[in-house]
């Protein structure tokens, strides 16, 4: 996520050096004719599709300025008002104030990649907005009650993820932007109370009467790993574990309530892409395989959001899953028709797996060793 690196030779090297490493590591996506590597704080950087060589930073034709930030959670979306797909994203320059800059592609057809929407709009305070969703006429973020402090950040001695700090004094806030290709164009943002505890990842929102209905993984508190911790030390029970939880939020009370599908531990929750923006009945996730606590995601589950039924698939003990990838079959009418495509770091063979589950049942369908070791990472994305 928001990751840095810093140079050797001490603090007098690293002191003002504010230029971040774009590490490029957090999503990969195709828009228009251009694979994009992503991270967060900085431009995208074109990759070869044929070749995966890297081509280098791009302004996505002039659409951004040079490195401007890009975030690493765009959304495909093919229930707007737009005639065609679209590719909905955001950028944040962040500060004392937050400017978000929100922005939809074409995705389909001979205008594939061209900008069609785009606003600005300036919240107080610092944001950090590593993810957001959208339903058809908004776009929606969680502006989480942290705090960052710059002096170690400008001094060099740490990334900028290691600067922040959960307040509890401080109150999380859905900043709440109207889409420009939906019905509310041109309306300012509302700003609601959130929830108290911290987001990484949301799931899927969609519009109920004057409500949004938001599906997130809600940690109690913001899960910081010191920069001098091993990870081979670390000890789960004293990280809070991240759990399914679901924002009923009211435009018009500007209220918002919430409540928790399932205590078990888990990450990257997704949706069909079909239903993206819209009621979806089942979503699929990384999970702990056992019920309560925290510990490493070692298995793949299945929920549905209306019954809470939920069934799982495991890799344990020695199988380390990441975000399932749900790709639909093809002319598919069911809602879990389809397929979840996996990469999973197998611990015996010490080498990355692809795993291809079955979306309804989570039935074993194909595993291929690959024959080379990646490394443990963040998201992903299918293109046909
Ligand atoms: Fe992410």
């Amino acid at each position: 996520m928001f990751l840095e690196h810093k140079k050797n030779g001490g603090i007098f090297n690293n002191a003002l050096d504010l230029k971040f490493k774009n590490i490029a590591n957090t999503h990969v996506i195709k828009l228009g004719d251009e694979i994009l590597a992503l991270w967060e704080a900085a431009g995208p950087h074109a990759v070869d599709p044929d070749s995966l060589d890297t081509i280098g930073l791009t302004t996505l034709k002039g659409v951004l300025k040079p490195n401007e930030a890009f975030s690493a959670h765009p959304k495909k979306d093919l229930n707007s008002n737009a005639s065609s797909e679209l590719l909905v994203t955001f950028g944040v320059q962040t500060g004392p104030k937050s400017t978000i800059r929100l922005m939809e592609f074409n995705n389909a057809g001979t205008n594939s990649g061209e900008l069609i929407f785009d606003r600005k709009d300036t919240f107080n305070g610092f944001a950090f907005l590593h993810d957001f969703a959208i339903t058809t006429n908004w776009a929606i973020f969680l502006q989480n009650a942290i705090d960052f402090n710059p002096l170690p950040f400008v001094m060099g001695q740490r990334g900028a993820a290691q600067c922040l700090k959960s307040n509890p004094n401080k109150k999380a806030k859905f900043f709440i932007i109207p889409r420009e290709s939906g019905l509310f164009r041109g309306q300012p943002p509302l700003t609601i109370d959130a929830p108290e505890g911290f987001v990484f990842h949301h799931v899927n929102a969609f519009e109920k009467d004057s409500k949004i209905v938001l599906d997130s993984i809600f940690y109690d508190d913001f899960p910081s790993v010191g920069p001098d911790e091993n990870f081979r030390d670390i000890d789960f029970d004293k990280y809070p574990e991240g759990k399914l939880k679901r924002s009923i939020i009211d435009l018009k009370t500007k209220t918002c309530e919430l409540e928790t599908f399932s205590e078990q531990c888990c990450e990257f929750a997704v949706v069909n892409p079909k239903n993206l923006g819209l009621k979806a009945t089942f979503s699929w996730m990384a999970s702990t395989s056992q019920k309560l606590g925290n510990a490493p995601l070692q298995a793949i589950k299945k929920i549905n959001l209306t019954s809470k039924e939920e069934i799982s698939w495991s890799a344990g003990p020695s199988g380390f899953v990441s975000e399932p990838i749900m790709v639909p079959s093809e002319n598919s009418s069911k809602e879990d028709e389809g397929f979840l495509f996996i990469l999973l770091w197998n611990g015996e063979r010490r080498g990355s797996d692809l795993v291809i589950l079955d979306a309804k049942d989570l039935k074993e369908l194909a595993v291929y060793e690959l024959p080379i070791s990646i490394p443990h990472g963040l998201h992903g994305s299918w293109v046909n």
